[in-house]
């Protein structure tokens, strides 16, 4: 008998988010009895598929569930069907509401570049293998939220955006950054655009006093962004936590997603309230959508950090150990092209690590690492 249950809110959404979800579940159903818990599963409707159901991007009833849960697994939104919609009731409207509604302030996008998935990679071999970051990415301030905004006039129209963050809110978000920094290499680098902005100014100021009045035993490094965005291609093994705003952030994780090749393998995960969401970075691809092309990993790896934040670690465990025993055996979905790799279907893959992460739950992996996958290959 089980004796955990977790209750997930699952909002796929559209495009790819609902097939590259149900292997995340499948995945987690398979190591959820060897580990000794339940989940209990309801799905909600949100962004285009919102609009859809109630008209809205953020149902009501889809928010009330997500409030109540103990986590949400989150898809993807937005498509061609829902591009002519008025601003404030686009399918990423929803998100960005959920988001807000839920407190989830601090957004986690790890960045791993495993030796066996170098070569995906559109840079070299020797600059990406062994790259390990975690990016740090403020969610629900900055420009994304500030007021006023809009676009007025007629003739000659205005828009306007306003990116402001106060100290309490950069505050919270450097002391989630250097935490992480402390369970990795004690290495922050904060990027702003001090150099221009005075937001930046300000967080470059707090950033600052919160390393040296509260973690003193952690090296900070301040980059303008477009620095940032230089280094992290030129030699991405110099990062350890990334810390930045919204939008910075935004962009950043894109690109910090080509060092592995795929967006389809870049997780996150968005906390700071009650409950979690977790969410693959990458969006809801409509081209690709129900063709079997999407790579589920991303997804699954949320799930990975989800049982992190209940405290299921072996569970979490497995299923990484899953997602890289199968890109270690050449398995790769269409996105992630490697010479002599073997080509499977987004629920072919998730079968396939389903199968590894079941074998790891019930046969703990060795004190000095995981078993060989010769041995597991299902
Ligand atoms: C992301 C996405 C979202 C964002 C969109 C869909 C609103 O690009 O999670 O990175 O800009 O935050
Ligand atoms: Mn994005």
């Amino acid at each position: 008998m089980a004796e955990r249950t977790y209750d997930i809110a699952w909002l796929p959404g559209d495009g790819i988010g609902r097939e590259v979800t149900e292997q995340a579940l499948r995945v987690l159903e398979a190591v959820a009895q060897g580990a000794g818990f339940r989940l209990d599963v309801e799905e909600h409707p949100v962004g285009g598929a919102g609009l859809d159901a109630a008209g809205v991007p953020l149902p009501d009833a889809t928010r009330a569930a997500c409030m109540s849960a103990a986590a949400v697994l989150f898809g993807a939104v937005g498509g061609p069907a829902w591009d002519d919609v008025a601003a404030e009731l686009r399918p990423e409207s929803g998100l960005l509401q959920l988001r807000k509604a839920l407190g989830a302030f601090a957004n986690l996008r790890p960045v791993a570049v495993s030796a066996a998935l170098a070569d995906a990679s559109p840079l070299r071999r020797e600059v990406v293998a062994g790259t390990d970051l975690l990016i740090v990415r403020e969610l629900t301030g900055g420009i994304y939220f500030g007021t006023p905004r809009g676009i007025s006039g007629e003739v000659q129209r205005t828009a306007v955006n306003t990116m402001v963050y106060d100290e309490h809110e950069i505050v919270r978000i450097a002391r989630v950054a250097f935490r992480w920094a402390q369970q990795r290499q004690g290495h922050v680098t904060s990027v702003d655009k001090a150099n221009v902005l005075e937001v930046s100014r300000l967080w470059r100021e707090v950033v600052t006093e919160v390393q040296r009045e509260e973690f003193p035993d952690i090296a900070l490094q301040h980059l303008y962004v477009d620095n940032a965005a230089m280094q992290l291609v030129r030699d991405p093994r110099s990062f350890d936590v990334v810390l930045t705003g919204n939008l910075f952030g935004d962009v950043l994780s894109d690109l910090a997603a080509t060092l592995p090749g795929s967006l389809g393998l870049l997780p996150s995960a968005s906390l700071g309230g009650r409950v979690g969401l977790f969410e693959p970075v990458h969006g809801s691809a409509p081209d690709i959508a129900g063709t079997g092309k999407a790579n589920p990993m991303a997804a699954i790896l949320s799930a990975a950090m989800l049982l992190d934040e209940f405290g299921e670690t072996a569970a979490a465990r497995a299923v990484r150990y899953g997602v890289s025993a199968a890109i270690q055996a050449g398995y790769g979905t269409a996105d992630l092209r490697r010479d002599g790799h073997t080509l499977l279907s987004t629920e072919e893959m998730g079968e396939r690590i389903a199968a590894y992460a079941t074998l790891v739950i019930h046969h703990p992996p060795m004190p000095n690492g995981v078993p060989e996958v010769a041995v597991l290959d299902p």
